[in-house]
């Protein structure tokens, strides 16, 4: 029997949500490439395509809106639990406990709907809000309720209102990180959803496998490398006393993409139309190119190129986010993507159990 470590190349599911090309740098969702829906669709019809198969029509466009803003109300018992964790929780983690104890009143039995999918992905941003409010001893009280999830998302992560082009900007890179392939986070969440637990327990699973550094965490490291770096000449022995010590460099290297990430390209051509802050995006650059150029001397044959967390935290830098809401932010985009991962798995579904080797001792009698 072969092991394979990782899964590297195991296919366990069939799915029509999204295809990867790794060598070619593709990537389609349902039939459409991922880089014109982030050019011309909003983030709610991107949602819709994933869980119902098809794009709206636009009465069936504007009822989903209408729904998915109704849907980010929080009960109040649970906005008083959310001010109740302990300061130390990091905003990740609060999503997660947060998720798994979301009320039952939407009745979140197994299977799952695209309506249970809708409650919890509208409420993401909310949840986010209003913890950020508590910890910081304001009052959470967003001047609109009109917004569409990227407007919501950004005001409840940055506590102000984003301009226009900071909002599209915005809304690319969440569509761009809605959905990709059976990832370890996607993975999760198929696992739990397999055992007929309830959506809230697969995707709460779920954000525990993202915010890890290898997966999800991976951008606000980049940022604190970029800023460790500080100008174009260090990058160079910064990159390499990193290697040397046997270190991975944050926001490169793809177990599927063995060429450019497709979405690092159309998130640095977002960063570049946005770069106010012209030196960041030139060290950004810079550190990229040489990045590229060390890995393939300490690193020879393995392809190791920018990934999709190079690129995005220059987006979310130039939106002006916090970092510690780089990976919270992923999560209010990944979760699109999970849910519609547990419909395709619910629809089809035999509990996921793969197998193991035993390689220990045997008993001596
Ligand atoms: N820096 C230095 N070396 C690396 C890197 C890196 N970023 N990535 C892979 N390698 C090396 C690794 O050390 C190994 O070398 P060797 O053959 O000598 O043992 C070789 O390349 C193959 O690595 P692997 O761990 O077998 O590759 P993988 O497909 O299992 O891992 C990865 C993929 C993304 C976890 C990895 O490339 C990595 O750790 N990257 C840095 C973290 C990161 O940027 N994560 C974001 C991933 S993209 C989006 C997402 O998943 O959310």
């Amino acid at each position: 029997m072969n092991t394979a470590i990782g899964l590297d190349g195991v296919v366990v599911a069939e799915t029509a949500l999204s295809a990867i090309d790794g060598k070619r740098g593709h990537l389609i969702y349902r039939g459409y490439w991922a880089k014109e829906l982030a050019l011309s669709s909003s983030l709610e019809e991107v949602a819709y395509l994933l869980w119902y198969g098809r794009l709206p029509t636009q009465a069936e466009r504007a009822a989903f809106v209408q729904k998915w803003r109704e849907a980010r109300e929080l009960p109040d018992e649970m906005q008083r639990w959310l001010m109740s964790l302990p300061r130390s929780l990091s905003m990740s983690s609060v999503l997660q406990s947060a998720i798994a104890a979301l009320p039952d009143e939407t009745r979140f039995d197994w299977p799952p709907t695209p309506d249970q999918a809708l409650q919890v992905v509208a409420k993401i941003p909310t949840i986010i809000g209003v913890r950020r409010h508590a910890l910081q001893g304001v009052p959470f009280d967003p001047p609109s309720q009109d917004w569409t999830h990227a407007q919501w998302h950004g005001w409840c992560t940055c506590g102000r209102v984003l301009p226009p082009r900071h909002v599209r900007a915005l809304e690319a890179y969440l569509i761009l990180t809605a959905e990709h392939g059976l990832n370890a986070s996607t993975f999760t969440a198929r696992v739990v959803t397999s055992t007929q637990a309830d959506l809230p327990s697969a995707l709460s699973a779920a954000v525990g496998a993202l915010k890890g550094p290898l997966h999800g965490g991976a951008p606000s490291h980049v940022e604190t490398m970029l800023e460790e770096i500080g100008e174009e000449r260090q990058a160079e022995s910064y990159l390499r006393s990193r290697l040397e010590k046997g270190e991975r460099l944050m926001g490169f290297g793809h177990r599927v993409y063995k060429t450019v990430d497709p979405r690092a390209e159309a998130l640095k051509a977002i960063a570049q139309e946005m770069a106010e802050e012209e030196r960041w995006f030139r060290l950004a650059l810079h550190v990229e190119r040489e990045a590229v150029r060390l890995l393939q001397e300490y690193k020879p044959g393995r392809q190791l190129y920018a990934n999709v967390e190079f690129y995005a935290s220059a987006v979310l830098k130039a939106i002006g986010l916090p970092k510690e809401m780089y990976t919270p932010t992923f999560v209010s985009s990944r979760v699109i993507g999970w849910a519609a991962h547990a419909l395709e798995q619910a629809a089809a579904n035999r509990i996921i159990r793969p197998d193991s080797r035993y390689v220990g001792p045997m008993p001596q009698s």
